[in-house]
């Protein structure tokens, strides 16, 4: 039977931790490379980020300096908050501003894994590896996704990321086979998110559970790949099932990063993204420029609400 491990919602589990690594980062035993990024934990670079309070995560480095650049202005501007960018962008686009790290992940779990782990690390180092003061960073991923039953340009805020067999992400390891991770988000936050966002015109924001593929089209059960291992009749019972059972979105990372953080007990953590279609009448993003434009601008939106709510009690 594979194990699923369930972490609290309230404290970081220490033991989940990997203390035999990150302990020697904090009393100088050795230095640790966040090599994705291009910084190093000697770097006084980082003494300016000790403050952080958030970390928000989204696809493209377009998008992570656009947000970069807002939260700046919501924050006085460039003369109080200034932008620190990170010197690395082959991979990941890195920038930091007014308490607010905001990183790209690129494409699928495999890609934004490697950037979580760098990010954990970096902000393990940051707090000095204090518990409480862990506790408090906000992380968030803003993305999209393929709507099931919900039409393009709604933003989903996930309850619960899985992959798509409706089980948690999960991983081979060594001794007793696949490790199970939680793919539950924060009860709190998410609610907190929603409320931010109510009453708000022209933005429809709703709670759902979501499927996390490997892949946009195999993993998606999508007919128009150049690969195809589905029929029409697969591919349809597929999403209803996956309707009937409360998903209303299906994107690429999530189930990966909710574990993550879950595994480390962080209490504070959601993932919202829009939809650019409805996979309950087709594959194809067909949305214009300007659709896909407003659609992505509303998921920041609804970030953007609630991190005004949280950070500046705006
Ligand atoms: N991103 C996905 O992973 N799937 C979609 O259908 C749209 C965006």
């Amino acid at each position: 039977m594979p194990r699923v491990r369930r972490t609290g919602e309230v404290e970081v589990k220490t033991e989940n931790i990997n203390h035999a690594f990150l302990d020697g980062v904090l009393d100088g035993s050795h230095e640790d490379v966040y090599y994705h990024v291009g910084v190093a934990s000697a770097d006084p670079i980082l003494d300016e980020l000790r403050d952080v309070k958030a970390v928000i995560l989204a696809g493209t480095g377009e998008r992570i300096i656009k947000f970069a650049d807002r939260w700046s202005e919501l924050n006085g501007g460039s003369q109080v908050s200034p932008v620190i960018a990170f010197p690395k962008e082959d991979r990941f686009v890195t920038r930091y501003t007014a308490g607010v790290l905001f990183a790209s992940h690129g494409m699928g779990m495999a890609s934004a894994s490697i950037a979580l782990q760098e990010l954990m690390r970096l902000v393990f180092f940051l707090k000095r590896g204090n518990l409480k003061a862990l506790d408090q960073v906000f992380w968030c991923r803003v993305g999209t996704s393929g709507g099931v039953g919900l039409p393009g340009g709604t933003v989903v805020v996930s309850s619960e990321a899985l992959m798509a067999d409706l089980q948690p992400y999960r991983l081979l390891r060594g001794g007793d086979g696949e490790y199970w991770f939680d793919g539950r988000f924060p009860a709190d936050t998410h609610n907190a998110i929603i409320a931010a966002n109510e009453g708000i015109d022209d933005l429809t924001v709703v709670s759902g559970r979501t499927v996390s593929g490997n892949e946009f089209f195999l993993e998606q059960f999508r007919l128009d790949g150049a690969v195809c291992l589905e029929t029409p009749q697969t591919k349809m019972a597929w999403l209803r099932w996956l309707d009937e059972n409360g998903v209303r979105n299906i994107e690429m990372e999530g189930a990966m990063i909710a574990g993550y953080l879950n595994h480390w007990g962080f209490p504070k953590f959601a993932m919202i993204c829009c939809t650019l279609l409805n996979r309950l009448e087709g594959d194809q993003v067909t949305a214009t420029p300007e659709q896909l434009r407003k659609f992505s601008e509303d998921s920041g939106a609804a970030l953007f609400n609630y991190l005004r709510a949280s950070l500046l009690g705006a």
